[in-house]
């Protein structure tokens, strides 16, 4: 009878070996190889892991290829165009999208939680004014576990829920006091009334009291345009499957250390100019290039073996057509161009670069496509966000992954302590 697995030849000693696959429901099959050092006396080397999967999941499904991206099995297309960013949090976390009145106590439960603890606000003034937002946040989100300490153990799903809505809830209102921290300007506490992403863009902006800017027509208000934009860019960045960071997340979990300390292990990957941290640097790239003239010679840059130069928002390294949410974005900043005041001479550049990009031989035998960050900074730039914001962005919006993942990590009777191995080298 044909075998299933895959068998392993060891040509030193002539013996071989049989592996089982590990069924999928959709995407690639795997290898269990757990025996293979036991059974060959070998460690598989597979530096970045690109060959190796980590866990088991059914939160995110990526097909790289076709450019496709699934939460719980809803394309990401359906999400960002018919639902909003917490239907998708509670899509994420409990396996389904909720009824009205589900959604309801869900909005109304993150409202109220909202708020942190007086104690945690004085935190900020430990840093030098000049600190990056991303530090400081990761730095009070660190801390946040020793107002809440209790989350270091759970056995019940109410405890599970709890320690999710509140790292969720109050992930705004830390980034928003990290940004006003770093301006020098007081903080303003999250406002009951508002939604979710309206309340953020609300203590990025409000004065003192709570009062809004006035513009010169008399405008007060944050544009319902402008909090629909912000709500998409949280849900195309709300989970994706085993990213650097989450990985960074389940490994800290994986030590049986508290929820909160491995999110701000998540944040201080994601702050990296490989990872989530290429929004900042897109925007940095496009103001460095100046003109649409000054494009080409970028591009040569990029393609030079001998320059480390990358152009940044290029490249994905699942992603081998397109990054469906970089096509979402795309769309979004047309719609916005209409309604807010964009920078024209960076979509110009941005444009330029991408037309470029897509013919030349050197991007297109790469598979190298822009990728959500190419996109955001532009549309985050309209919406009047700083650019030192953009990663905390990120970082809101991949918060209801990063637990979701945590969780499922630790209901998982097959995980263990994270510990790869490695082929020495030394003397
Ligand atoms: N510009 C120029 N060349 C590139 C770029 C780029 N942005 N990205 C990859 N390459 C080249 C690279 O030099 C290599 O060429 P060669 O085969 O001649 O050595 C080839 O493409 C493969 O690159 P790689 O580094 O082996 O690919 P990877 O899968 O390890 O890295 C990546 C993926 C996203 C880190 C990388 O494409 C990159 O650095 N991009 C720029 C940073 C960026 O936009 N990051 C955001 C990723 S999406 C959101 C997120 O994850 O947070």
């Amino acid at each position: 009878m044909a075998k299933k697995g895959f068998t392993v030849t060891d040509h030193r000693s002539g013996k071989s070996y049989d592996y089982p696959t590990v069924e999928s429901s959709r995407g690639p099959k795997g290898v269990d190889f757990r025996s293979f050092y036991k059974d060959t006396g070998c460690f598989s080397y597979d530096p970045g892991f690109t060959s190796t999967a980590s866990c088991k999941s059914s939160i995110t499904f990526i097909d790289g290829e076709k450019g496709e991206l699934r939460y719980r099995g809803t394309p990401i297309e359906k999400l960002a165009t018919e639902h909003s960013y917490l239907e998708t949090c509670f899509l994420l976390r409990v396996g389904r999208l909720p009824s009205e009145e589900e959604l309801n106590h869900y909005d109304l439960e993150l409202r109220h939680r909202s708020f942190i603890h007086e104690g945690l606000r004085n935190l900020f003034d430990a840093f030098p004014q000049e600190a990056h937002p991303m530090s400081t946040l990761s730095s009070a989100v660190a801390a946040l576990s020793s107002f809440y300490y209790e989350h270091l153990e759970m056995n019940t799903e109410e405890e599970y829920r709890e320690m999710a809505r509140r790292i969720v809830a109050k992930m705004p209102t830390l980034a928003a006091f990290a940004y006003r921290y770093s301006k020098g300007i007081p903080f303003i506490y999250p406002d009951i009334e508002r939604s979710f992403t309206e309340n953020f863009l609300y203590m990025m902006r409000a004065y003192p009291g709570g009062k809004m800017h006035i513009d010169p027509e008399g405008e007060r208000l944050i544009k319902p345009i402008e909090v629909k934009a912000l709500d998409t860019i949280f849900t195309l960045h709300a989970d994706h499957e085993q990213n650097a960071s989450t990985t960074v997340v389940r490994s800290v979990a994986s030590t049986g250390a508290h929820p909160y300390v491995a999110i701000s292990a998540g944040i201080s990957a994601l702050w990296g100019r490989a990872h989530g941290g290429a929004n900042e640097s897109v925007i940095e790239q496009l103001k460095m290039i100046g003109s649409v003239e000054n494009v080409d010679a970028f591009i040569a840059k990029a393609k030079d073996p001998d320059d480390p130069f990358r152009l940044m928002g290029f490249g994905h390294r699942v992603y081998k057509n397109f990054d469906p949410r970089a096509k979402i974005l795309k769309s979004l900043q047309d719609q916005l161009k209409e309604e807010l005041d964009m920078d024209n001479n960076l979509m110009r550049i941005a444009a330029r670069i991408e037309e470029i990009a897509l013919s030349d031989d050197y991007f297109v035998s790469r598979k190298l496509y822009p990728n959500i960050d190419f996109y955001s900074g532009v549309i985050l730039t309209a919406l009047g966000i700083p650019r030192s914001m953009f990663t905390p962005i990120f970082v809101i919006g991949r918060t209801i992954g990063w637990v979701t993942q945590w969780i499922e990590f630790k209901k998982d009777a097959e995980q263990k302590i994270v510990r790869p191995r490695q082929i020495y080298v030394g003397p």
